[in-house]
């Protein structure tokens, strides 16, 4: 069977770089769609001496051939779309003719990120750490169905206006008897948006109609996972989670597409781990060691800045995240960054009181309890970012990648040893 559609996913909480991987894998496919999340996420596409940080549009638009989508499990921040669009377009040959938007998809307002920015100052020490876009007041709005506006909705202006209207009237209630803050006004926000929906109108249509045809035709389809799966509003450490399904479970309800469709799922992780934000991680490095990660990787958030926090490769976890999305193959990122470390550990297990957890948890109590089983490999001290096929790896190198297979049990079918598109090694 020839393979038409690929799911790139995160396999641990995000920035595995994805970005680099579907922009590469992209060359093989004629679609590329995202199915999750909205501009919480970054990602991080670097040819020909450029680098480019996506948010919102697939990492696919440099390939002038691509038609990129923007499927109906987002949110999407239309004012942030624009701009992107705008920041991409001398680079993405066309992009406004070959990028689509779901009707079906739920927008961002300046609601969204004012209830969020004043939820996380109120929870203090117990907040998310979220990235402020307005990301999880977006989707509550969204199942709480009459608070919620859709793409398609900026086809019908007239329709939308009084109900813009009508949700303006209802958060400023919030906003003013419940946090003593500043009313919106409403026809200030309806004359900013409209203008906004006027323009990405020509954009929007039915993305699942158009999938299901291309599919039909034979169109190589790849999805783009957004956070990854430790962060998967389900599957992940709820809840220091996102809104989204960010596993590859997210790919039937964020396109309409079903899982049958899909030939393989390729998960992501860096060759250590990273969180940003809050929440459990018990493989985290707080020493000199950690420090070192973070410099050698250059370990800060692409959408916040924030800086990233970093540990060993968590298999445990991975090898969780390996099942919920039946993977077919992993592909190990920054590797590259390892070299030159004293030591090298894998996490192979987790323990909690000197017993061994048969399954990674769902009880927020628990993870922050978990210790860590540590396996030492031997560190390598060679910059491998010149190396392009697996046997010019160092044996130490090798033998890391090896283990890595072993311990989630799925074969590891591309190794990124550094940013740039060609310094890749393929497997597949
Ligand atoms: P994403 O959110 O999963 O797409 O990942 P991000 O783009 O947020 O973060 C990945 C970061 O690592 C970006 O700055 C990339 O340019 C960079 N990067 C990607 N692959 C490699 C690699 O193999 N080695 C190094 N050193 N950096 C990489
Ligand atoms: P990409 O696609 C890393 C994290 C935030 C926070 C939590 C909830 O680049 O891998 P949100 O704003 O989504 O409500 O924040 O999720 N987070 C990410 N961390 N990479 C991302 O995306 C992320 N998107 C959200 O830091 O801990
Ligand atoms: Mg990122």
């Amino acid at each position: 069977m020839s393979t038409t559609t690929t799911c790139v996913v995160g396999l641990t909480w995000g920035d595995e770089a994805k970005g680099k991987i579907v922009d590469i894998l992209s060359a093989e496919h004629d679609v590329v769609v995202r199915y999750n999340g909205g501009n919480n996420a970054g990602h991080t596409v670097a040819f020909d001496d450029g680098t480019h940080k996506l948010h919102l549009v697939p990492s696919g638009l440099f390939h002038p051939e691509v038609t990129c989508v923007i499927g109906g499990g987002l949110v999407i921040d239309p004012k942030v779309l624009l701009e992107e669009i705008r920041a991409n377009e001398s680079m993405a040959t066309d992009l406004r003719d070959r990028l689509f938007l779901s009707d079906r998809a739920h927008t961002i307002w300046p609601w969204h990120k004012r209830i969020e920015a004043l939820s996380e100052k109120h929870l203090g020490k117990g907040k998310i750490g979220t990235t402020l876009r307005g990301i999880g007041p977006a989707y509550a709005d969204k199942a709480n169905r009459v608070t919620a506006v859709r793409m398609g909705e900026f086809l019908r202006p007239e329709h939308l206006q009084p109900k813009v209207e009508r949700i303006v009237r209802q958060k400023n209630e919030v906003f003013t008897k419940v946090f003593d803050d500043e009313p919106l006004d409403p026809d200030a926000v309806w004359e900013e948006y409209a203008a906004y929906g006027e323009q990405l109108r020509p954009m929007i249509l039915d993305t699942t109609a158009w999938l299901h045809q291309a599919i039909a035709d034979g169109k190589r389809v790849l999805f783009e996972g957004a956070q990854g799966t430790l962060l998967d509003i389900d599957h992940g450490t709820y809840p220091y989670v996102t809104s989204s399904s960010a596993s590859a479970a997210g790919v039937w309800t964020g396109t309409g597409v079903s899982p049958r469709a899909i030939d393989r799922i390729w998960g992501v992780v860096k060759a250590y781990t990273t969180r940003v934000g809050e929440g459990p991680f018990p493989t985290e490095l707080t020493g000199p060691v950690g420090d070192q990660i973070r410099e050698q990787g250059n370990e800060y958030g692409t959408t916040t800045g924030r800086p990233r926090r970093c540990g060993w490769l968590d298999t445990f976890a991975i090898r969780y995240a390996a099942t919920v999305n039946g993977l077919d193959g992993i592909v190990i990122t920054l590797l590259d960054v390892l070299g030159g470390l004293p030591e090298l550990n894998v996490c192979t297990a987790y323990q909690v009181d000197g017993k061994r957890l048969e399954a990674f948890p769902a009880d927020p109590t628990l993870l922050p309890r978990v210790e860590p089983v540590l396996e030492s490999l031997e560190p390598w001290p060679e910059d491998i970012s010149g190396t392009r096929t697996f046997d010019d790896l160092p044996a130490a190198a090798k033998a890391y990648v090896e283990r890595v297979e072993d311990l989630v049990g799925a074969p590891v079918r591309m190794i990124s040893v550094g940013p740039d598109r060609e310094e890749t090694i393929r497997r597949d």
